[in-house]
């Protein structure tokens, strides 16, 4: 028997600001489920900025270009409703990639069984690869240690909040940047010991030469343009900047950011560093895992995270992550039964 499920497509390539006139949702067929496969039905779905990138023609060496009129793929989190594998019994809670819909099919090997307690949810934030970037840029990257003082850009995001209690809890100084008082008020809040924001009149680099008159050892990127021309211009000797993403020029089709400070990479030794720490070194998720669930069971971590109900949200919360209208991670809830706030 084959079932039906509703997907988001992406109809034409984007130009700019992802719109709503990008997306269409549509009806697709299942079909009938193979022997090893397993059929999972969505309760929670994010999407990330990099989404952006695979909407483009040209992706410059990132994953492929999403297909025209094809489901887009994205991470979820959902119940397993019919398996023919002998590794997942119906009611099992995966972590996947076929998202963007509203229920899922694929080879059992495509699917991560998660534990059946606790908020499953957080597996697309602090204990998914939102959490493994700021965790692997502290850790493998910057070499992060007590006392040195980190600067974070998007600190309001996923990856940003994340990275800054981490950065708090292995007893750094935490500068973050974000865009309103809100999001800088709700910082403090997380840890982070001063703020900057960026969408204020000012340089960049001299809101953050007031809040770090020390200078910054560790940079996490998540944003490039000026933002990386100010840590380069506050950075110590030797400083780490572990260059997670560049948002800030995800919608241009070629970055026009003017760099003035490039020299200081060579006269303070600074170590720049790009990762995917999610393709690259899976092999230390188990190791970030443990460790996560602990700082969220203990307090130290707080995922946050914004809630949205519904597939039909998916479009507007895309656009919104890149006019700052959401705060922490972005989550679209498809079933609300038994659901958290
Ligand atoms: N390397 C990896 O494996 C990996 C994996 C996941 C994500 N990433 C990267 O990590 C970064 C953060 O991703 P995320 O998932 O955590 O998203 P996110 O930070 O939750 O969402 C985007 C945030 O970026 C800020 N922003 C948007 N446009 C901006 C601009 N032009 N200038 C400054 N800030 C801007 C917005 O906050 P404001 O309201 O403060 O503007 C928004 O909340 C992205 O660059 C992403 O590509 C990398």
């Amino acid at each position: 028997m084959t079932s039906t499920y509703r997907a988001w497509t992406l109809v034409r390539r984007a130009k700019g600001l992802p719109g709503s006139d990008l997306f269409e949702l549509r009806d697709f067929d299942d079909a009938p489920l193979a022997e090893g496969e397993v059929r999972v039905r969505n309760d929670w779905l994010t999407v990330g900025p990099a989404m952006r990138v695979r909407m483009s023609a040209q992706t410059r060496g990132y994953l492929a270009p999403y297909g025209l009129g094809d489901p887009i793929p994205g991470w979820a989190v959902g119940e397993v409703i019919a398996s023919r594998s002998a590794d997942f019994a119906p009611g099992a809670r995966v972590l996947h990639q076929f998202g963007m819909r509203d229920y899922g099919q694929g080879p059992a090997t495509a699917f991560e069984k998660l534990p059946s307690s606790g908020a499953p949810e957080h597996y697309l934030n602090a204990m998914g690869s939102t959490g493994f970037v700021a965790y692997y840029g502290l850790f493998e990257i910057a070499k992060a240690k007590a006392g040195e003082t980190l600067f974070v850009s998007a600190a309001a995001g996923a990856v940003g909040s994340t990275a800054v209690q981490i950065g708090k809890a292995i007893g750094l100084t935490v500068i973050g940047s974000a865009g309103g008082s809100a999001k800088g008020e709700r910082l403090k809040e997380i840890g982070a010991d001063a703020v900057i924001d960026y969408k204020t009149p000012g340089s960049l680099e001299e809101k953050l030469a007031a809040v770090a008159p020390q200078g910054i050892d560790i940079y996490l990127d998540n944003v490039g343009g000026e933002h990386l021309d100010a840590a380069l211009a506050n950075a110590n000797p030797n400083a780490r900047f572990a260059i997670s993403g560049m948002i800030g020029s995800y919608n241009q089709e070629r970055a026009s950011d003017m760099m003035h400070h490039l020299n200081r990479i060579v006269t303070q030794r600074i170590h720049v560093q790009g990762y995917l720490p999610y393709s690259d070194r899976a092999d230390l998720l188990g190791g970030f895992r443990e460790r996560m669930s602990a700082w969220i069971a203990n307090g130290t971590v707080r995922p946050w995270q914004e809630v949205r109900d519904g597939l039909e949200s998916v479009p507007q919360a895309i656009q919104d992550l890149f006019t700052g209208g959401f705060s922490g991670k972005p989550l679209i809830r498809l079933n609300t039964e038994g659901a958290r706030p």
